[in-house]
């Protein structure tokens, strides 16, 4: 029983990890739900929790990697976990940058959150025209995906999967680096290989360092319930001042880019689970 189940394991590593070639790792994406969990409203909480599957047992965060795992089934949404940007550009602009790869606007990881959230007004009406379950885990995750820096990257290295580098002594791409090596280092260093401490430490820092920041990051101006564009353009930001820079093709990165990156990791996961919060909050009123 005990061999059986750890084969089942590696057959489950082996399958299910390449998947994540875009988007935070499943850490990452735990990390930004569970955050957004405990910040929730009781409405929000009961609209959540009749959204979930029963298997779920009330855990969002447990399904916050489910869009990955879809990505061959509805192989159209695809596109939808990132934003490319013109190389070097460092800025982004909704009608320039948020299309697929054959021009389809609107099919990027703002105009899906967008989509999502559009659709998840229906919650409460008589009928919709969508699942409803399907579009609270595809926002949750994109609202994850957004804040990664490098899903607001470049074009032509799409957002850093064609920059070969090592991380330590390991190869790896530089998407990679910021979907998980950073934060599997953070944890395996300071946290015992514990995400749940991880989770902890910047839900602390969200109240102590980051508490004059956090109604800045919940704020979103008038009608609209979720500001995509103000994301994206922070993500384009973040990656140019930390992602990308100081990296060549084969760069080392080393101590020097981890413990100077690391903050901005932490930080992005930050506001990414308290906009989750926050537009789940306005969406479920
Ligand atoms: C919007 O959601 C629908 C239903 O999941 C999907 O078919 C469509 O591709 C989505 N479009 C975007 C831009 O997210
Ligand atoms: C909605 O989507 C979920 C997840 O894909 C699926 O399990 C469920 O059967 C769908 N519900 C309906 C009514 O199609
Ligand atoms: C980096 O080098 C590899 C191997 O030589 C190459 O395949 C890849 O296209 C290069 N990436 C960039 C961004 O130049
Ligand atoms: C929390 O904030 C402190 C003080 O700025 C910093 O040293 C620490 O690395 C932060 N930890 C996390 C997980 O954000
Ligand atoms: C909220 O955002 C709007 C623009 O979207 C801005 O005018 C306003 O000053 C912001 N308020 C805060 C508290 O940041
Ligand atoms: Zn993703």
């Amino acid at each position: 029983m005990g061999s059986f189940r750890s084969l089942a394991l590696v057959l489950l590593v082996v399958f299910v990890a390449p998947v994540a070639v875009r988007g935070w790792g499943v850490d990452g994406h735990f990390i930004t739900c569970k955050i957004a969990q405990g910040r929730l409203s009781q409405t929000a909480v009961e609209a959540v929790n009749s959204l979930l599957p029963e298997y779920a047992k009330g855990d969002l965060a447990s399904l916050c990697s489910w869009a990955d795992h879809v990505k061959f089934r509805y192989h159209w949404s695809s596109p939808l976990h990132y934003i490319d940007t013109p190389d070097n550009l460092c800025t982004y602009q909704y009608r320039r940058d948020c299309k697929d790869e054959d021009g389809v606007m609107g099919r990027c990881v703002a105009g899906a959150i967008m989509n999502y959230t559009t659709q998840l007004l229906d919650y409460g009406k008589q009928t919709s025209d969508y699942n409803l379950t399907e579009a609270l885990l595809f926002l949750s995750h994109f609202m994850g995906d957004i804040h990664q820096p490098l899903h607001v990257g470049f074009t032509s290295d799409r957002g850093g999967n064609t920059i070969d580098v090592h991380w330590f002594t390991r190869k790896a791409v530089l998407h990679h680096v910021w979907d998980d090596s950073i934060i599997e280092t953070e944890e395996e260093r300071f946290y015992g290989s514990n995400v749940d401490d991880l989770t902890n430490a910047i839900e602390t820092n969200i109240t102590n360092v980051w508490g004059d920041q956090v109604k800045a990051w919940e704020n979103c101006s008038g009608s609209q319930k979720t500001c995509p564009t103000t994301y994206a353009t922070e993500g384009i930001n973040a990656a140019c001042n930390w992602a990308y820079k100081g990296v060549t093709n084969g760069s080392v990165l080393e101590d020097d880019y981890f413990l100077s990156r690391l903050p901005i990791v932490n930080w992005r996961l930050a506001q990414g689970g308290v906009r989750l919060a926050a537009n789940l909050n306005r969406i479920f009123g």
